[in-house]
């Protein structure tokens, strides 16, 4: 059914003023220049670098990103069957387990030898590992659109006028993603891969399996693939925290990653840990 020109403007107007309520971000993929003055203070570098130490702590995947070596280069380990020409220099990125199992924030990994992101470091690639938070609860009250369709939808199906008729529609797909992702934080990992030599493989394989169960298949030593841990030596971190007018975006440096301690991370909050947040809100900037 159309919308008619009776339903009363009042209505959207008000729905506006809602969502006005919630101030808009001003810089989103960027910082403002130091000299203009914000509603919100942005964290420093090093409190981002604690947020950041928190999500690497609590995020079991992550995508890995190597670079293809040159044609015919492939070593040790060969290339997949079937791996077309052409590749070297090309970027490869997958998703791969995480796990946060020594102290000074460089992520554990267990690498197997078949697969193509580590036949690129045996081959001598560098790499980076992406990470974004996942709140584990979506927000109270969410960013809405606020377009003029938007809003003539939401009036519609208040008004009972739009085709969401409200009986359960098991052939809706749920929201997947039911908070703005943009507004929250991720980062990239930059540096090498270096086989863990200095701590034991039972101790490993201890915290490995406790984040990740299912891979007590492919320990070092199993019968199927030849795996092992390996380290990830972060040179270099990029982060954005989320909308630049409230959230650090930039390069952090490395001495302040590694010097992040566990007291320090346990000791934060990121947005959703907790049911009942709202959007827009860097909650964990306060915590610091
Ligand atoms: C890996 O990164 C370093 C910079 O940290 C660079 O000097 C080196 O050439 C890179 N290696 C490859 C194979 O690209
Ligand atoms: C933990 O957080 C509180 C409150 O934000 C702060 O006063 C305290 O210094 C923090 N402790 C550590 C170890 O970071």
């Amino acid at each position: 059914m159309r919308l008619s020109s009776s339903i009363p403007l009042i209505s959207l107007a008000a729905a506006a003023a809602e969502a006005g309520t919630l101030s808009p971000p001003q810089h989103i993929f960027n910082n403002p220049p130091l000299s203009s003055s914000s509603k919100y203070r942005i964290p420093t570098s090093y409190e981002s670098a604690v947020l950041g130490r928190r999500i690497l702590a609590l995020t079991p995947l992550g995508n890995l990103a190597t670079v293809f070596p040159a044609d015919n280069a492939g070593g040790q380990y060969g290339t997949e069957e079937n791996r077309p020409d052409g590749l070297g220099g090309m970027p490869h990125s997958m998703m791969d387990y995480v796990a946060d199992c020594e102290d000074g924030g460089n992520p554990t990994f267990l690498a197997i030898n078949v697969e193509t992101t580590f036949k690129n470091v045996h081959d001598g690639s560098n790499i980076s590992l992406a990470q974004a938070w996942t709140p584990p609860f979506p927000p109270d009250k969410r960013i809405e659109s606020t377009t003029t369709t938007g809003l003539f939808s939401r009036l519609a199906n208040w008004l009972g006028l739009g085709s969401d008729d409200g009986s359960d529609d098991d052939s809706q797909p749920e929201d997947t993603v039911p908070y703005s992702a943009a507004n929250l934080p991720r980062f990239s990992l930059l540096g090498y891969v270096e086989r863990i030599n200095d701590v034991s493989a039972a101790a490993l394989s201890e915290c490995f399996v406790k984040k990740h169960p299912d891979a007590k298949y492919w320990l070092p030593g199993n019968r199927i693939h030849e795996s092992e841990f390996v380290r990830l030596v972060v040179q270099q971190i990029y982060w954005v925290g989320g909308f630049g007018d409230r959230a650090y975006i930039g390069w952090i440096p490395v001495d302040e990653w590694n010097s992040v301690t566990r007291e320090e991370w346990e000791n934060v909050s990121l947005p959703g840990e907790k049911k009942g947040w709202k959007e827009w809100n860097v909650e964990s900037a306060g915590d610091l």
